[in-house]
């Protein structure tokens, strides 16, 4: 592939000292930014958007006053092992969107007892959300109407299936329809919001922008990686269907979500006793029993040893169009493939740049630099994410770094070493990254930058072994940290950077490394830089270590939300989640005057709990939490406000 992307040294600073704002920012944050940059208007919007962008954004930066806290004007709040939400005084809460709710008038309404088939769970939301992302509808009302767009990461066979049912999945009729509910419950809710004159939100029933994406919804492929490619021919589907696992995401600057593939490897087994795992299957974690979900039992599309090639349909970015409800979901194979935790876009030098954290420990950081302005690529009808360069990480212990290409005939990528062409190198991504020398991390999930500096933080959330300074010199690593990433000025397109550890996590009481006067708090996951720059950090502890005191967890108590003053490294505590769930996806209305997250897995096993209240099941779904209704636990979106109609985090 040519080199399309000129690395030259260019001064990125503008000649304008003051921090006042710029027209492109003023146009990235507008709620009217796709109708810009949509006509006619949109051509000379989006041109200046890009060509402005680093100078604008360096500048305000260079103009951030050092030591003074003046994004965090909240009170904190305690740890908590409370069965709900807890937020700072002045601020109030509500759910949205919870599990189950019908998003058509012609949907069964959620039942209680797990009774809904999966053909209700189709129209209804699904389960367990995790990234999501607000689209403001239109120009006068962005604010208080838009669209919702969540990941739903995974079920809980203990709590989609009836008692009558129960959780086990069965060679007949009834394991069919269970693991049809499961795939009905997976993917992505599109929902229109609405916000009431209380200042409360509601969901449109029956608007035409409603959908759900799921296991089955039909699916393109685009980029290096085709449908055709042999490695892609699978058996039962040939024409490829349905993502799972969409952990977090990311958003594009020309108005489409990107929903990731994290842990699809975990849906799929066989009963074959000669079935073995090749070296591409084995380095993608790909096994026999895979997570135990058995629904190779009753569906051989997730048998390995019938259907094979299907799990080369995973691990993958996917663009979703939520403003256009009939098209049709695109794997972005550029990208590549691996346990995608999210997609950050951001632009540099006209360029989309996407981030991306391959969450399992000792796996990669990676960047997709896109090869021409991603106007230019809107405009002749292609795709800013299908040609590019994607690069991975290498760490060095001086405190600097290098983006390695993943580029078919470069660092060793060629014929003579076993890689065919850019396709395979894709399809195999984390060998290639293995080949090229890439840095092992603990667990890189989500990734956002600091508008204000245009800093890159990357949460890790937890790991062992390889140790090192990156990797924060504990191992093992209980509790996970967060790092930063600065390349040459704010160029995101740059194949160098410079790293440091921006936080680390943990509990001073079982380890000194933690700052004593530092919040506490432990696996860090989701991470998202408000307009202002406010750092808003969301923990998943897992299951097996929340509030256990032989974990050093105990004090840090239910998972949490946080944010930290990038400028002066304060943090506070701002939520406490419900027991067993975690807290994942953050996103503002522009305004940001409403903030929408994401509780998921309430009552969900957790060792701590099942031991004072016996594990979750089928027959006991509440036996760790009946949050938020006192009943069935359900994941849910909820609605944060500040009670006086401010900003949120002041
Ligand atoms: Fe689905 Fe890496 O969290
Ligand atoms: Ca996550
Ligand atoms: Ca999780
Ligand atoms: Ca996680």
């Amino acid at each position: 592939m040519k080199e399309e992307i000129e690395l030259h040294d260019e001064n990125p600073n503008g000649s304008n000292p003051s921090n006042n704002p710029w027209l492109h920012e003023i146009i990235e944050r507008s709620v009217h930014r796709r109708t810009l940059l949509g006509g006619a208007l949109g051509v000379a919007a989006a041109q200046f958007l890009g060509g402005s962008l680093l100078s604008g954004r360096a500048k305000a930066a260079a103009a951030v006053p050092l030591g003074v806290s003046s994004l965090l004007g909240f009170t904190e709040v305690a740890p908590s092992q409370d069965d709900t939400i807890h937020v700072p005084p002045g601020y109030v809460w509500d759910v949205l969107l919870p599990w189950g709710t019908p998003l058509f008038s012609n949907v069964a309404a959620f039942q209680p007892d797990a009774s809904n088939t999966a053909a209700d769970q189709e129209g209804q939301v699904g389960f367990n959300h995790d990234g999501m992302h607000y689209f403001p509808l239109n120009a006068t009302e962005g604010n208080s109407r838009g669209l919702l767009v969540m990941n739903h990461e995974y079920t809980d066979a203990n709590q989609i299936y009836s008692a009558a049912q129960g959780s086990t999945i069965t060679p007949d009729a009834a394991g069919v329809e269970k693991v049809a509910k499961a795939l009905a419950g997976h993917g992505v809710t599109v929902a229109e919001i609405v916000k009431n004159n209380d200042g409360t939100w509601s969901h449109v029933v029956d608007s035409p922008y409603n959908r759900r994406i799921t296991g089955t919804t039909p699916m393109a492929f685009s980029g290096p990686v085709s449908a055709s490619h042999p490695l892609l021919q699978s058996t039962i589907t040939p024409n490829p269907i349905g993502t799972l696992n969409n952990c977090a995401h990311g958003f594009t600057p020309w108005g489409t979500y990107l929903a990731c593939e994290e842990n699809w490897n975990g849906y799929f087994g066989t009963e074959s006793t000669t079935w073995t795992a090749t070296p591409l299957e084995a380095r993608y974690g790909v096994t026999k029993t895979g997570f135990g979900y058995r629904w190779h039992i009753a569906n051989p599309r997730f048998d390995v040893n019938v259907n094979r090639n299907e799990l080369n349909h995973f691990g993958w970015a996917v663009e979703i169009d939520p403003y256009n409800p009939t098209s049709t979901p695109v794997k972005r194979t550029a990208l590549g493939r691996i346990k995608h935790e999210g997609a950050t876009v951001t632009v540099s030098r006209e360029r989309a740049v996407v981030y991306t954290g391959d969450d399992e420990n000792g796996d990669y950081l990676y960047k997709f630099v896109g090869r021409k302005p991603w106007q230019e690529a809107i405009a002749q009808g292609v795709s800013p994410l299908d040609s590019g360069v994607l690069f991975v990480a290498k760490f060095n212990p001086d405190g600097t770094g290098t983006w390695l290409r993943l580029q078919f005939g470069k660092n060793g990528l060629v014929p003579a070493n076993g890689w065919l062409d850019q396709a395979d190198i894709l399809i195999r991504t984390r060998q290639a990254a293995d080949f090229v020398g890439a840095t092992r991390l603990h667990r890189p999930e989500w990734v956002t930058e600091n508008p204000q500096t245009k800093d890159i933080l990357v949460t890790l959330t937890n790991g062992t072994g390889n140790n090192s300074a990156v990797n924060s010199n504990r191992d093992p690593n209980p509790y996970g940290h967060i790092i930063k990433l600065r390349e040459p000025f704010g160029d995101h397109t740059r194949p160098t950077f410079t790293w440091s550890i921006f936080l680390l996590a943990g509990d001073n009481f079982y380890d000194p490394t933690v700052p004593a006067t530092q919040s506490i708090y432990g696996s860090p996951d989701g991470i998202w830089a408000d307009y202002d720059g406010r750092i808003w950090i969301q923990t998943d502890i897992s299951n097996s270590s929340q509030n256990r005191a032989d974990r050093g967890y105990d004090r840090i108590g239910n998972n949490q939300m946080l944010a930290a003053d990038p400028n002066t490294g304060e943090l506070k505590r701002f939520l406490t989640g419900p027991r067993g769930c975690e807290i994942t996806g953050v996103i503002t209305t522009p305004d940001q005057r409403t903030m929408f997250i994401n509780v998921q897995h309430p009552g969900e096993s957790t060792t701590f709990w099942n031991g004072l209240f016996g594990t979750p099941s089928v027959t006991n779904p509440t036996a760790v939490s009946n949050w938020p209704y006192g009943a069935r636990p359900r994941p849910t979106t909820v609605v944060i406000r500040k009670a006086d109609g401010g900003v949120i985090g002041t």
